[in-house]
């Protein structure tokens, strides 16, 4: 009797076991770690939207989903024949291209050809494209994807916020489905259009407050992180080692983008759009620092600022007859993970490796 009880005991016992490796072996084998990051990218290209988006495509990391092509450093027709080419050169027609707004809300658009050369893309003449252009308006395809995919979706936009703005408004059910929004733009510490605001954000501020106040998850990956990530020669000549399409293709890009900053003095080239790839690829990259951020969007010498409350209250003025007193400090909640910090040559390393193939 005690053995059949004994014998009964150790089967349940056994079961058990194999049960609780089955579930061991499933999790690990539909780990985070394991299964690629879906991404949707949002691009204005670009000279560094090129580096960006060859660095996400060479990734195991990512799964990019969707190219969507918003007008910002060229036009929206320049941008997406731009973002048509490099898919082709890097044969990836299977990813959906598509074009997005055609100008920023509520301003003039802004090109940067003189940054960025001519076409956009540091001057370099990519073969036409084999790849053809996906008929859905960008934030369309965007609400269709996240909603295909709910909680699954990265959205990296490095250019302007017009098309997430307008996606956002448009649906705002997707603000919840969206896993998180890791944006190249903004800074806490200074502009590079002038001195408050980084490009993307003074090209769209009104966009961009809607971004920054959606409710979702939000990384701002800012000047602080691609002023801190110099691409200097040293890094150039690693990457000039290896030859094929893309990465020749990147060191023409990089040579332009080194001549351009010795011009003004630099010693390299500043990683902007690649940084918010680098942090989906791998958030411990960098350091981040939870606050508030508004978008300035009135400002005569600010519009376009990203202002960060780095100490998480603001005064409560409460008026009496004539005058405000302060009666406390409110807490504000933080609406982004602001970047403050980089591991730059971790960064740069990566950079080079992955655009060799590594
Ligand atoms: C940003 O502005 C654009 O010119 C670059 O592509 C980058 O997205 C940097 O301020
Ligand atoms: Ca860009």
């Amino acid at each position: 009797m005690k053995i059949v009880r004994c014998f009964a005991v150790s089967r349940s016992v056994r079961s058990l076991f194999q049960s609780f490796t089955f579930l061991l072996l499933f999790s690990v084998l539909n780990s985070p770690a394991r299964a690629a990051k879906k991404i949707i990218f949002d691009t204005d290209p670009g000279t560094d939207d090129a580096l960006a988006l060859m660095l996400a495509l060479n990734s195991p990391e990512l799964d990019v989903r969707a190219i969507t092509v918003v007008p910002g450093n060229v036009t929206a027709e320049m941008g997406l024949e731009n973002a048509l080419r490099m898919v082709s050169l890097a044969n990836r027609c299977d990813i959906p291209v598509a074009a997005g707004a055609r100008r920023p809300l509520f301003q003039k658009l802004i090109t940067a050809e003189f940054w960025h050369g001519k076409n956009g893309l540091a001057n370099v003449e990519l073969p036409p494209s084999k790849c053809k252009v996906d008929a859905r308006f960008g934030p369309d395809l965007i609400i269709q994807l996240v909603h295909a995919s709910p909680h699954e979706i990265t959205l990296v936009p490095v250019g302007p916020l017009t098309n997430i703005a307008l996606a956002v408004e448009k649906d705002p059910s997707i603000v919840p489905l969206v896993k998180e929004v890791i944006l190249m733009g903004g800074s806490i510490t200074g502009g590079n259009v002038n001195a408050s605001a980084e490009a993307n954000i003074y090209n769209d501020p009104e966009a961009a407050q809607i971004v920054f106040q959606a409710g979702w998850p939000l990384t701002m990956v800012g000047l602080e992180v691609g002023d801190k990530a110099m691409l200097t020669p040293k890094y150039l000549d690693e990457l000039s080692k290896a030859h094929g399409p893309i990465n020749d293709f990147i060191a023409s890009v990089l040579k332009y983008l080194m001549g351009l900053s010795m011009q003004f003095g630099e010693a390299g080239t500043p990683m902007y759009d690649p940084s918010a790839v680098a942090v989906a690829i791998d958030p411990t990259l960098v350091k981040t620092q939870n606050m508030h951020v508004d978008v300035e969007t009135r400002g005569e010498f600010t519009r376009g600022e990203t202002v960060g409350n780095r100490r998480g209250y603001i005064e409560r003025n409460v008026l009496h007859g004539d005058r405000y007193v302060i009666e406390g400090a409110d807490k504000v909640q933080p609406n982004a993970k602001v970047c403050v910090d980089v591991d730059a040559d971790r960064f740069l390393q990566l950079f080079v490796a992955r655009i060799r193939g590594k």
